[in-house]
């Protein structure tokens, strides 16, 4: 079985004529967490949508679990197990929490790892299951938060990317996010999560890499940027 469960070789991503990312590598351990830091406007979201097929890009490669995934389609990428949590939740308002939820099921029978059907999602995410019937347009945004991560986990990926899920939301919630998260790389899963919340990135993540201007400017153990204030000043502008 395959050790990465995501390797990006030499990728570089455009926007029509402009190009965003340069010559971007990074690898994510089978069941690892990789957290991917930067400023705003450093290439995060940009990153998130070359790996999903959504941003052109070309490179040496892009691998999931060993596969080729380089210039596939948004949908072959997601059919071959990669959930997505976008920026700004991107829930349904006007359907309830429960159709967010269905219309995003993919059935347990999946190829060859964990499939997550509504059941799963209500265990992990009890508050969901109390307001199934009720509109999502109408829920908190820590609710909000956690039906978009529930609706990610229903497409059944062996890797979640997830993009800024604190944003905007109070400590207690984020803390919460966290409790989620943590839970979620325990049962084996393999994750992404864009942040610019430190603490949430520095409690969950294993590896850190951190993008500046569409280039890679660090990459290595959390470690290296807990003990480096230095590090963190220069590239994220945050102590
Ligand atoms: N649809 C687009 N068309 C053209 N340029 C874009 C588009 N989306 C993003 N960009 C540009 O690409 C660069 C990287 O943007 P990106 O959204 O990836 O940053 P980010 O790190 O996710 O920032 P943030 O933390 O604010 O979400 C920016 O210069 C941005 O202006
Ligand atoms: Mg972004």
């Amino acid at each position: 079985m395959a050790t990465d469960a995501l390797v990006l070789d030499g990728l570089d991503a455009f926007y029509g004529d402009s190009h965003v990312l340069h010559d971007l590598s990074l690898r994510v351990k089978a069941g690892g967490v990789l957290g991917l830091l930067g400023r705003n406007g450093a290439g995060k979201s940009t990153c998130i949508g070359a790996i999903v097929g959504l941003v052109k890009s070309k490179g040496r490669g892009m691998t999931l679990f060993g596969e080729p995934i380089l210039g596939l389609s948004p949908e072959r990428v997601s059919l071959k197990g990669v959930g997505v949590v976008p920026q700004g939740r991107r829930i349904f308002p006007s359907l309830t929490v429960h159709e967010n939820l269905t219309v995003a099921a993919r059935g347990r029978a999946n190829g060859g790892w964990p499939g997550w059907g509504l059941e799963d999602a209500f265990a992990a995410f009890p508050r969901l299951k109390e307001r199934q019937r009720q509109f999502a347009g109408s829920l908190s945004g820590g609710e909000q938060q956690m039906l978009a991560i529930g609706r990610a986990l229903m497409t059944s990926p062996r890797l979640l990317l997830l993009d800024e899920p604190s944003e905007g939301l109070a400590p207690q919630i984020v803390a919460e996010v966290a409790g989620v998260l943590k839970e979620l790389s325990r049962t084996g899963l393999s994750i992404v999560l864009v942040e610019q919340n430190m603490k949430l990135a520095m409690e969950v993540a294993d590896e850190v890499v951190i993008l500046n201007n569409g280039r890679l400017a660090h990459a290595g153990p959390v470690d290296t940027i807990r003990n480096d204030d230095g590090l963190v000043e220069q590239l994220l502008g945050v102590y």
